[in-house]
């Protein structure tokens, strides 16, 4: 796709879909700053060069307008970061959001309220997306997190200005998520954990086509073990998908992909963080007791296959490690993650839960990339292409 160039800025209004769908406290506290923090850069290149900055973004998921979903909470953070006060509009169209565009000096910017408000945003609205696109003369998409949705400002307003191009969070993604995993520094490895395969079929069989050694982990794994005939206690098993697993492995042996399993395995009596807890072979888990975490034996022979690798891509935890007991799975790989990104390893991680993993751990600014969308990383790893960057120029 396109990107941004400075010859188009000075003095143009350009209105940046950005991603600043974060998580807020009872207090209307920033929990987690991430996706503020990653929109930065591309917006204090549009100051910088000139241009009036019209920021759009969701937060959560409102029907209407809702008090409790209004972007004000964040004006003081997003000032902070980029070192000049931020002018919030209450309202994301209209003749008193038109006022204040005209107001907004180069290198000035403008929060709209949320766009969700208006259900035309969801439903992709032309009438709406040109409101929007009204207010501006270009179109910048920083919004990785949201651009698997065919939304107003994510994908209706593109077609109403030109320029429409990818911000730099947006490019760093792609060159990640796109570039690497599809033209990667071989051996490739994966890691895909989670609870449940039904949510990674797709991500594994997409890998499957690309990858060297995929490493499986997390409570798909009983899924994996019972379609091999293994008692698996009282884990989590998706007793649809035992057939799936069986093809899954029979995928990677046909395409020469060694495939990982864990060879042990934390058991616990109940589903807590107090459990009691052991360590067991994968091929023993007595009745009674559910598997939580991958076992120390699991954890060498993981490392040793990807101390061998030039790229890496992981997606889903390995273990409950929200629970301090099932945490060490997880953090294990995050650590050696770190280790061998700080050996020029290409370390990217996709999405969602492994990243609050890696987060946890304090890792996160060791990877080589972590992705700021759950959803938009996850379809990318598919295989499928994302309706907000397809809009953009060149795409
Ligand atoms: C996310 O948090 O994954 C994005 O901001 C998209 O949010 P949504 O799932 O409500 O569309």
């Amino acid at each position: 796709v396109s990107s941004l160039k400075e010859g188009d800025l000075k003095g143009k209004r350009v209105f940046v879909r950005v991603d600043l769908n974060v998580p807020l406290d009872d207090t209307f506290k920033i929990t987690d700053d991430t996706r503020i923090r990653a929109a930065v850069p591309t917006i204090k290149y549009l100051m910088s060069n000139g241009a009036i900055v019209i920021l759009s973004s969701h937060l959560g998921r409102p029907k209407g307008v809702t008090p409790k979903y209004s972007l004000k909470p964040l004006v003081p953070r997003l000032s902070e970061l980029l070192g000049l006060e931020v002018k919030m509009a209450s309202d994301c169209i209209g003749t008193e959001v038109e006022k204040l565009v005209a107001e907004t000096p180069e290198g000035g910017v403008l929060l709209l309220e949320n766009v969700r408000f208006y259900k035309e945003e969801e439903k992709n609205d032309p009438e709406f997306a040109k409101k929007l696109a009204s207010l501006a003369d270009l179109y910048v998409n920083d919004a990785f997190g949201t651009a698997h949705r065919a939304h107003a400002s994510t994908e209706g307003v593109a077609k109403h200005l030109k320029p429409s191009v990818a911000g730099f969070l947006m490019q760093k993604e792609l060159d990640y998520l796109v570039g690497a995993v599809s033209n990667p520094k071989k051996p490739f490895a994966a890691i895909v954990g989670g609870s449940k395969v039904s949510s990674k079929i797709g991500v594994i069989e997409s890998l499957l086509e690309k990858v060297d050694v995929l490493v499986l982990g997390g409570g798909m794994i009983f899924t994996f073990y019972k379609a091999q005939g293994l008692a698996v206690g009282s884990s989590l098993v998706e007793e649809d998908k035992l057939d799936l697993a069986t093809s899954l492995l029979e995928k990677a042996k046909s395409k020469g992909v060694s495939l990982l399993l864990p060879s042990d395995v934390v058991i616990a009596d109940k589903f807590a963080p107090d459990a009691n807890c052991k360590v067991v072979p994968a091929s023993s888990i007595p009745d009674g007791w559910m598997g939580l975490d991958i076992g120390p034996d699991s954890i060498k022979s993981f490392s040793e296959a990807l101390d061998a690798t030039k790229t890496i891509i992981w997606n889903g935890p390995m273990g409950v490690f929200e629970f301090e007991k099932f945490a060490a799975g997880t953090e294990a790989i995050a650590k050696k993650l770190a280790e061998l990104s700080g050996k020029g390893v290409t370390t990217i991680i996709g999405g969602g839960d492994s990243v609050a993993a890696v987060e946890k751990a304090g890792l996160a600014d060791k990877m080589s990339h972590i992705s700021t969308g759950g959803g938009a990383s996850l379809e990318l790893l598919e295989g499928k292409t994302l309706p907000g960057v397809l809009a953009l120029d060149d795409a």
